[in-house]
């Protein structure tokens, strides 16, 4: 199926007691069996079947089938959010006394989890700067267990060459992770370009109106697991092998730590997936020019979108991502003041801390969900004070253009 149609139909063929051409909520706990023996079965594997929505829920298995097929990956595991896919797929990964090499400008969340949570585990984690691919070959020691970046960096907008990265993790027989949440399978799929393993906040682009938290992982298929440091998952290999990750991290790491997402979300997002294609075509067209407006305004003091021509990130966008940079931009109107006086002004678009909404949203970041880090580490995470962050929406262009256009005049105006 091509990606408009398995957005719609994957994962889900029509329920067959009821006919229900919605995939039904199965709003359940737990799964009654006939006999215990029966139930005893399904517990040790001898049998497949349901056993807790903890563990695995019908309406979550169509959104992971839908998600593996839109990925083209082996596997998917569903998560409560974003965050649990992240800290889920990288703890089943890592012990202490290893280490992680991740991009720098990423989510400020995964960078707390690494740079604090995880050190607080023994897991020590070098950030390094996306320009230059030679810096992740450069971090790498024998103690890396593996490398995470972003398809697009949120909020430095630095767009890695995924390839070249996965070459370098696969020399070191390592795998990459990539959080495809910006780009969305819609228009880049990490695993055709040599990832191992998928991670998503679905609660961004695929979600798509700002109804449900959710996140997810896939195996791309990609890693040898019957190779590679993981002692546990190459152990398990030798039984259920190339599934031996997935395997893993549901019936161990996401059983243990209890993200699972709520069956009313999946349902949402499984919604959210029918139009993904359709939204992400006008969310992309919107941003660029959005970009292309403000580059152009003289008060705008910077605009940063891989998708400008004049972006260093350019080639990569246009080479991967078939020159299509999704929904996110930051931009500057020279001070703090000017940003939240910009925001203030806005009739439109919504401030508020989310991106990937059919609405136009806008933030500032350094006040909010950059605001626990010091002047130093915003530095180093391309965060300004400057900085606005925009998750343009599909709403039509010049309404966008209007709002911001008279937003950014009263940002100047003498008072
Ligand atoms: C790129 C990226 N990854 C992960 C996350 C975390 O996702 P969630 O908020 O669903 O936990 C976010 C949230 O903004 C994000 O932007």
């Amino acid at each position: 199926m091509k990606v408009d149609t398995l957005a719609i139909h994957g994962g889900f063929a029509g329920d067959g007691g009821s006919g229900a051409s919605a995939v039904p909520i199965c709003q359940t706990v737990s799964y009654a069996y006939k006999t215990a023996q029966a139930l005893a079965d399904a517990f040790a594997g001898r049998s497949p079947g349901y056993i807790y929505t903890r563990i695995a829920n019908p309406t979550t298995t169509a959104l992971e089938s839908r998600l593996t097929e839109f990925e083209d990956g082996i596997g998917c595991v569903a998560t409560s959010s974003g965050m649990a896919a992240i800290a889920s797929a990288v703890m089943a990964l890592v012990r202490a006394g290893d280490e992680i090499v991740a991009a720098a400008g990423i989510f400020g969340g995964t960078v707390s989890l690494f740079q604090n949570t995880l050190t607080r585990f023994g897991v020590k984690t070098t950030f390094v700067d996306v320009a230059d691919t030679s810096n992740f070959a450069d971090a790498l020691d024998d103690k890396t267990k593996l490398i995470f970046i972003e398809t697009i960096g949120n909020p430095r907008m630095d767009v890695p060459d995924i390839p070249a990265i996965a070459e370098i993790a696969h020399r070191a027989g390592i795998p990459l992770i990539v959080d495809n949440t910006v780009t969305t399978p819609a228009v880049f799929k990490p695993g055709e370009f040599g990832a191992d393993i998928v991670v998503h906040s679905t609660s961004k682009f695929i979600n798509g109106h700002g109804t449900a938290i959710g996140g997810a992982i896939i195996d791309a298929g990609n890693y040898n697991w019957r190779e590679g440091p993981f002692d546990e998952i190459k152990n398990l290999s030798q039984r259920v092998g190339q599934l031996a990750f997935l395997w893993y991290l549901r019936n161990v790491i996401y059983r243990d730590l209890g993200g699972c997402p709520a069956p009313m979300n999946s349902f949402l997002l499984l919604q959210g997936l029918e139009t993904l294609p359709g939204r992400m075509a006008k969310h992309c067209e919107n941003a660029e020019r959005l970009a292309q407006f403000l580059q152009a305004h003289p008060k705008v003091s910077w605009v940063n979108y891989p998708g400008l021509k004049t972006s260093r990130f350019h080639d990569r966008v246009t080479k991967l991502f078939a020159g299509r940079a999704s929904g996110l931009l930051t931009f500057g109107l020279g001070d703090k003041e000017k940003a939240f006086e910009f925001i203030d002004s806005l009739k439109l678009a919504k401030n508020l801390a989310n991106l990937g909404d059919a609405k136009t949203l806008v933030l500032h970041p350094a006040s909010t969900i950059f605001g626990e880090f010091d002047a130093d580490e915003l530095g180093s995470m391309g965060v300004t004070a400057d900085m606005v962050r925009v998750s343009v929406g599909i709403e039509d262009f010049e309404d966008i253009k209007a709002d911001f256009e008279q937003a950014i005049e009263r940002a100047f105006k003498e008072k």
